[in-house]
């Protein structure tokens, strides 16, 4: 049986979207539109695994789609919806949480950190059953589909290789059963993570160790995508860097991740590479190298912040959107399901 080469991608509404959500995801699923059949995910019950404010919630979820189409995601060619109106992907995460083992789950750094337990914290007890659980969902939202290929930031390459780890116990348990069904290979497919390129780990803009991310303490560290020009150019002027000039080739990068964090910056938002970059700013300092990086910033992502303040004005619009890509989903999701539950044993 041969497959569509799909892809599978989500962002969860849990804060303000930043430059590297954009960077690490929503730009890189553009150009997947020409060659895949493409699946552009609002995972809302994600989101809900730690609270969420549910009128927060509406408004994440209505930026992210309007993100997704404001960067170039055409809702014609891609599906786009949102997770809670396929209810497939709450049934497939249950019986993936039937065959993930908890021994798995406890090894997921993202879960870790979290629930504070790499720092020595005891919140793990604390902490909502279903972010235990959150990989098993996101392996169902990939598999429901037989996406073979994910585009994602660094942070999620372990959640993918749970992924393939549920795909590959599912097939092994149920392989008389999936036999039966009339399939020759296994029945869900070995997923590949995309990640790659000078901006799948964008760092805080005050701390080079640390992610961006969207619960930042520190305004000043992260990016947002609705930011206006004035604010962008702010941050990244007052972004930390050392004292050196840059060096002309990525090498000499190493060990300065403030440096190397902006330099990806700029290579992923101009299209080039690393060395392309410091083949024109090597040698430079900062004071020149910073402004040129917040034109840049303010030349791509303003356009992109305009379209989406345009889009989530118009709530009415992006509900037809969301409607329409979720029945275009439950289309594919169905009969994949159905034959779960057949594998399964469940009586119908
Ligand atoms: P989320 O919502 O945390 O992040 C959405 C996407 O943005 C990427 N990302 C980054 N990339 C580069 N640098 C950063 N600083 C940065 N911060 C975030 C993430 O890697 C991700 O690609 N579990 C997922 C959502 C999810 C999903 C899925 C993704 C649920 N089901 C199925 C793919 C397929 C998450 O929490 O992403």
């Amino acid at each position: 049986m041969t497959f569509t080469p799909r892809v599978f991608s989500g962002i969860k509404p849990s804060g303000d979207l930043h430059l590297g959500n954009y960077l690490g995801a929503i730009r890189r699923f553009v150009p997947l539109q020409d060659t895949h059949e493409t699946i552009y995910c609002v995972v809302d019950m994600h989101a809900i695994t730690v609270w969420q404010d549910p009128e927060d919630l509406k408004r994440w979820t209505y930026e992210i789609a309007a993100a997704y189409i404001a960067a170039g995601v055409d809702p014609k060619k891609s599906i786009i919806f949102n997770q809670s109106q396929v209810m497939e992907h709450a049934e497939l995460g249950w019986i993936f949480n039937c065959v993930a083992r908890v021994g798995w789950m406890s090894r997921m750094t993202q879960f870790k950190d979290k629930a504070g337990t790499n720092e020595g914290g005891e919140n793990s007890e604390a902490v909502s059953l279903g972010l235990y659980a959150y990989p098993s969902l996101m392996a169902a939202d990939i598999l429901l589909y037989k996406a073979t290929a994910v585009p994602v930031g660094e942070d999620q390459k372990q959640h993918l290789e749970l992924t393939r780890d549920i795909a590959k116990k599912f097939n092994h348990d149920y392989k008389k059963q999936v036999k039966a069904l009339g399939f020759k290979g296994d029945f869900f497919p070995v997923t590949e993570t995309l990640a790659t390129g000078p901006a799948v780990r964008v760092k805080s803009l005050k701390d080079g160790s640390k992610k961006m991310s969207k619960s930042d303490a520190s305004d000043l560290s992260t990016i947002y995508m609705m930011d206006g020009a004035d604010l962008i150019a702010k941050k990244i002027k007052r972004a930390t860097t050392d004292a050196d000039a840059l060096p002309s080739e990525a090498a000499g990068l190493a060990g300065r991740l403030e440096a190397e964090n902006l330099v990806g910056i700029y290579a992923s938002l101009s299209n080039r590479s690393v060395d392309e970059v410091l083949g024109e700013f090597g040698g430079q300092g900062w004071g020149v190298f910073k402004p040129a990086l917040a034109d840049l910033a303010v030349a791509k992502l303003s356009p992109i912040a305009d379209e989406m303040k345009r889009l989530v004005a118009d709530r009415g619009e992006l509900d037809t959107i969301l409607r329409d890509g979720a029945e275009r989903a439950r289309v594919i999701a169905q009969p994949i399901m159905a034959d779960v539950r057949n594998i399964v044993g469940f009586v119908r």
